[in-house]
């Protein structure tokens, strides 16, 4: 039975579930103290086992950013990663006061723009915003 849950996967399940969409090797410190800092966590599960996740990172207010939004491979295309992102956008919303205004920002993976259009998401630059940017740092 697929439940969406909204707490944090223990660092073995974030850890695999990383590895399985080809995301970057995270320390284990670093990949702990994202689960344990994040703002709001839902991890999907199919009789208990993590398939999937999506994080929020976030002021407790104005700006947020939708990280690790990732469904393991062989639970793709079946609408998890749709539900998910529903889910965290109404959770968002759930935070507003009548009048209020966030926002939400997130960086797409290549080819996945079309994903993220139909909740709302637009491309960077625009008419309006320039380009998100972002770096990489290591030591
Ligand atoms: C991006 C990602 C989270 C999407 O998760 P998902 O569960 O496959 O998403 P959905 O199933 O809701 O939608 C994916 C596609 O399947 C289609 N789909 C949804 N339900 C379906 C169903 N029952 N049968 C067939 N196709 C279906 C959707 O229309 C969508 O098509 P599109 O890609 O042409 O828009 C997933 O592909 C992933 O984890 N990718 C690797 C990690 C990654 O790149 N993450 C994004 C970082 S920005």
């Amino acid at each position: 039975m697929i439940e969406y849950i909204d707490e944090a996967p223990t660092l073995e399940e974030y850890k695999a579930m990383r590895k399985a969409v080809n995301f970057m090797l995270l320390s284990d410190r670093i990949a702990q103290n994202a689960l344990n800092n994040a703002f709001h966590i839902t991890t999907v599960r199919d009789d208990g086992k993590a398939i999937g996740m999506i994080r929020v990172l976030s002021d407790g207010s104005y700006a947020n950013f939708i990280t690790d939004v990732m469904v393991i491979p062989e639970y793709q295309h079946k609408g998890i990663g749709t539900e998910m992102m529903r889910r965290t956008v109404a959770y968002m919303k759930g935070t507003l006061e009548k009048g209020e205004t966030i926002v939400l920002y997130l960086m797409s993976a290549i080819g996945k723009e079309p994903f993220y259009k139909q909740f709302g998401f637009r491309e960077r630059p625009n008419e309006v915003w320039g380009a998100g940017m972002s770096q990489w740092i290591s030591k």
